[in-house]
């Protein structure tokens, strides 16, 4: 997956190109390229690697006019390198293009192109789009490209230039995500908001083969059959500023210091002491609720473990069962679902591709879906019967740290408006773990304070080649969370074990030195957790030990304890995950690790 931008305008397009893919870069980051059309003639500079590479290029060979497109690189066809990075170009040099998403049915075509003449310099699937274009164009781009679409299977978002037409950028998207930006006598096309904001806050929000037609004169937005389609456009109300480091040295420490913040915010409103749950976004009814007979959350990555915790929760105090599954897997399973099934899905950015796959899979199966989001107006939030919004604001690094915190807050959240119309709790008892929800931002703070001793023990175990996080029940999902967030920005080798489960082969792991986490933070499973810990250090394991306050027994059982505050254990997980964030930051940092843009990952997975 990639991310794309295009500019017309009467300022230089260079720079605006850039200045765009720049907040785009969370999306891929391989290699980076431009095109833009001065005097009738499109000119074209990309390269292998980050964008500041494309920079320096750039300033070697300025690349003059007022309309382009840009992209920003997460190789799927063709490994990162100067020739496969885009814009591609049809052969005749008279189209460009930028695409996010993947052409299924690129062989095919190629070959078709192939035996027509068309000769390929890249080893990309969208080579193809402007080489179709090409082929199709009979003097009007906007037809050529409609026609070239329509041969295209797959997912995409495509920005197209053409020297023929120099005044004209035509974009389309299908399951990519993409936005019109309305600025004043000029426009913009993005992947995401960002790309656009210090330039304008007005958006169009592009449906599925929805077309865009854009000149210095306007936006014209068609529909597949070329009929006129009106829109409203979107304004944006949150800061630009939300998404820059504000003094911090990588956005990964900034967000993980916004969590105490983003905790409260996502409550707002929700959690009132005395009142009932209200979740103003959701329509379903006390009815609907009702008729719930089975429960599948589906997630990718970080929202995936959000999924593990918000099982644990939702059986606990809906006492209703809860299946929890990949995106990727659950497509493909032929899920049983049907008119009784309520799906909730998680997904940060809402643009995953699977995640999205998933929910369109179950309402074609009549089930209902919650969507529990960070981005308003993205497609999962659109396309879902009900949205929850995680508050988080927008998150950069590539690994997910106040979106988690925020998606458990919310899985509380509908547990508890579950409990509350199923009468699975009594109020005194929702009441209790209201309250205990709304010490969670102070008690966040605290555990932020524990800095020191997160960087002494990363400075301890930087250099360690693999890693072993421990947990038993809710403690287990937090536990899979820790070490995601180590295997992605520090290298390190991680597994999360089921604390009772290690002993069934994994412990042959354990020698002399290797390191533990161990989370035995619950109260039912403080004893087992301990003697799970005696099994590792018997056998020569350096533990770093979470528990509760009070707990001071943990002392004899690890080489180092880190305490969290009390609150309900069912809650914990949002404490317990920021120290785990921050082992993961630390140990990168020594490692010497690019923190927000880890090697291979990208933020937003736009493909299968
Ligand atoms: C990518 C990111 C992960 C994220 C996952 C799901 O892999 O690197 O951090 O958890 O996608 O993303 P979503 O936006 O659906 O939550």
């Amino acid at each position: 997956m990639c991310g794309i931008v295009g500019f017309v305008g009467k300022k230089q397009a260079s720079s605006i190109l850039v200045e765009g893919l720049s907040k785009l870069e969370y999306r891929g980051y391989d290699s980076a390229g431009v095109a833009i059309i001065d005097n009738d003639h499109i000119n074209v500079v990309k390269c292998k690697g980050r964008l500041k590479n494309l920079e320096n290029k750039l300033s070697e060979h300025p690349l003059k006019g007022i309309l382009g497109i840009g992209h920003t690189r997460w190789a799927t066809h063709g490994k990162p390198s100067d020739l496969n990075a885009h814009p591609h170009n049809s052969q005749d040099g008279t189209i460009s293009v930028v695409h996010n998403g993947i052409i299924e049915n690129y062989v095919q075509l190629r070959e078709w192109l192939t035996s027509k003449g068309y000769k390929f310099v890249s080893e990309t699937d969208t080579e193809v789009i402007p080489q179709l274009i090409e082929y199709f164009y009979k003097g009007d781009i906007v037809e050529a490209v409609m026609r070239a679409i329509s041969k295209i299977k797959g997912s995409y978002a495509v920005g197209v230039i053409c020297s023929k037409e120099p005044g004209k950028l035509v974009a389309v998207r299908k399951d990519s995500p993409l936005i019109v930006g309305l600025g004043k006598d000029e426009y913009y096309i993005a992947s995401d908001i960002p790309a656009v904001l210090n330039h304008t806050r007005d958006i169009y929000l592009l449906n599925d083969n929805e077309f865009v037609v854009i000149t210095k004169d306007g936006v014209k937005l068609l529909s597949e059959d070329k009929k006129e389609i009106k829109k409203d456009v979107y304004h944006v109300t949150w800061s630009a500023n939300a998404a820059e480091k504000g003094g911090f040295d990588h956005f990964m420490m900034k967000e993980i210091h916004e969590q105490p913040k983003a905790i409260k915010d996502t409550m707002t409103s929700r959690i009132m002491p005395g009142k009932p749950i209200t979740l103003d976004d959701i329509k379903i009814t006390k009815e609907q609720i009702k008729n719930i007979d089975k429960i599948y959350i589906v997630a990718c990555g970080t929202a995936y473990h959000a999924g593990i915790v918000g099982k644990y929760v939702i059986e606990k105090l809906v006492r209703m069962p809860v299946e929890v599954d990949i995106a990727s897997e659950f497509r493909y399973r032929n899920p049983i679902i049907d008119e009784r099934t309520l799906m909730i899905i998680i997904s940060q950015s809402g643009e995953t591709a699977d995640t999205l796959a998933a929910l369109r899979e179950a309402k074609a199966h009549g089930a209902r879906v919650i969507a529990v989001t960070n981005v308003a107006g993205s497609t999962v939030s659109r396309e879902a019967d009900d949205v929850l919004y995680t508050w988080a604001g927008p998150e950069i690094a590539v690994a997910s740290t106040k979106a988690y915190t925020t998606q458990l807050i919310t899985m509380y959240m509908i547990a508890l408006f579950f409990a509350q119309n199923r009468n699975t709790l009594s109020q005194e008892e929702i009441e209790a773990i209201k309250n205990d929800m709304l010490t969670l931002p102070e008690k966040a703070k605290q555990m932020l304070e524990q800095k020191e001793v997160l960087q002494k023990f990363a400075s301890r175990i930087y250099m360690h080649k693999e890693m072993f996080f421990l947990g038993r029940g809710i403690d287990y999902a937090v536990a899979m969370e820790g070490s995601l967030k180590v295997k992605e920005v520090s290298y390190i080798h991680s597994e999360a074990y089921a604390g009772g489960e290690l002993k069934h082969g994994t412990i042959a792991l354990i020698e002399d030195g290797t390191v533990v986490i161990a989370l035995a933070t619950q109260t039912s499973l403080y004893q087992k957790m301990i003697s799970n810990i005696r099994e590792v250090t018997t056998r020569g394991a350096r533990v770093l030990g979470f528990t509760v306050e009070g707990n001071i027994d943990m002392e004899k059982a690890v080489d180092s304890v880190l305490y969290v505050p009390k609150v309900n254990d069912i809650l914990l997980p949002v404490l317990t995950v920021i120290p785990l964030q921050l082992l993961a930051y630390y140990i990168a940092v020594q490692k010497g690790c690019d923190v927000d843009k880890p090697r291979n990952l990208a933020k937003s997975v736009t493909v299968e």
